[in-house]
């Protein structure tokens, strides 16, 4: 168990509790700030994962998060939560930069997002507890990625850290490669959570994974995933 947000709370765990089935897959909870990648090729429920978990820590504790979707309009994430029955606190806020995108094709987005995020630390204190990026890939594709952007993104990542949030950032990520993708976040992230979808018998199973996840004693099996009622859920190791 874990103390989330203010000092004597109630003790609340992020991830055992977010998402069914996680106390077989980790020991012991995180606490903030903790910086997690959720990576994962196209259609491997990255946005429901992080929705799901998101939404059921909300619910729970009545904190504040912020989710910025950068892609995919907050139209087709809500059908998304509304085929999966993953339910939406009011306590979370849906930013949507796609419109932004079409607009200011030369916006500095992390610019942008660091004083989104200060707004709000302003505006909720500390019951802003988590924030998330969906996705990290989608800011690359409208940048040039050279040394100055890794710079930039070493000093967003730091930012996070600061702010004493638990921030997960959603990133593209095809089977097979590694996760320091394009601007080494691999190294930066306290934890990696690997989405993926297999092959077997013929029938294609969803996964779950976690390549990295500091001051917790985890497993390192494939899990299948599944959508139960409340979201995305762990069913249990995947055996060859
Ligand atoms: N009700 C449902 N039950 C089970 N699976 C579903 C359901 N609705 C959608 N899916 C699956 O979930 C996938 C979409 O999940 P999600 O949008 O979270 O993936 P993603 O990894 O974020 O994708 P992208 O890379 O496009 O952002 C769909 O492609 C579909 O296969
Ligand atoms: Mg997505």
């Amino acid at each position: 168990m874990v103390k989330s947000g203010c000092k004597n709370a109630t003790p609340v765990s992020m991830f055992i509790g977010g998402i069914a089935g996680m106390e077989r897959v980790i020991q012991s909870d995180v606490e903030p700030p903790y910086l997690s990648l959720v990576t994962g090729p196209p259609g491997s429920m990255k946005t429901a994962f992080a929705l799901s978990l998101i939404s059921n820590h909300l619910r729970r504790t009545g904190e504040f998060g912020l989710y910025c979707t950068v892609e995919e309009p907050v139209e087709s994430l809500l059908r998304t939560c509304q085929s999966m029955g993953i339910e939406l606190p009011p306590n979370l806020q849906i930013t949507d930069f796609t419109a932004l995108r079409a607009d200011n094709e030369a916006m500095d987005y992390l610019k942008f997002t660091k004083k989104m995020i200060d707004h709000f630390k302003q505006q909720r204190g500390p019951s802003f507890t988590c924030f998330i990026l969906d996705s990290l890939g989608a800011i690359y594709s409208l940048t040039t990625v050279n040394e100055e952007m890794r710079k930039r993104m070493f000093g967003f990542f730091d930012y996070l850290r600061k702010q004493g949030l638990y921030t997960f950032i959603i990133t593209e990520r095809q089977t097979g490669e590694f996760a320091e993708l394009e601007g080494n976040e691999g190294f930066l992230a306290d934890a990696i959570i690997n989405l993926g979808l297999d092959r077997r018998n013929g029938k294609i199973v969803r996964t779950l994974q976690f390549e990295k996840m500091r001051h917790i004693r985890h497993s390192m099996e494939k899990q299948a995933i599944d959508v139960a009622p409340g979201g995305v859920t762990i069913m249990g190791p995947l055996f060859d």
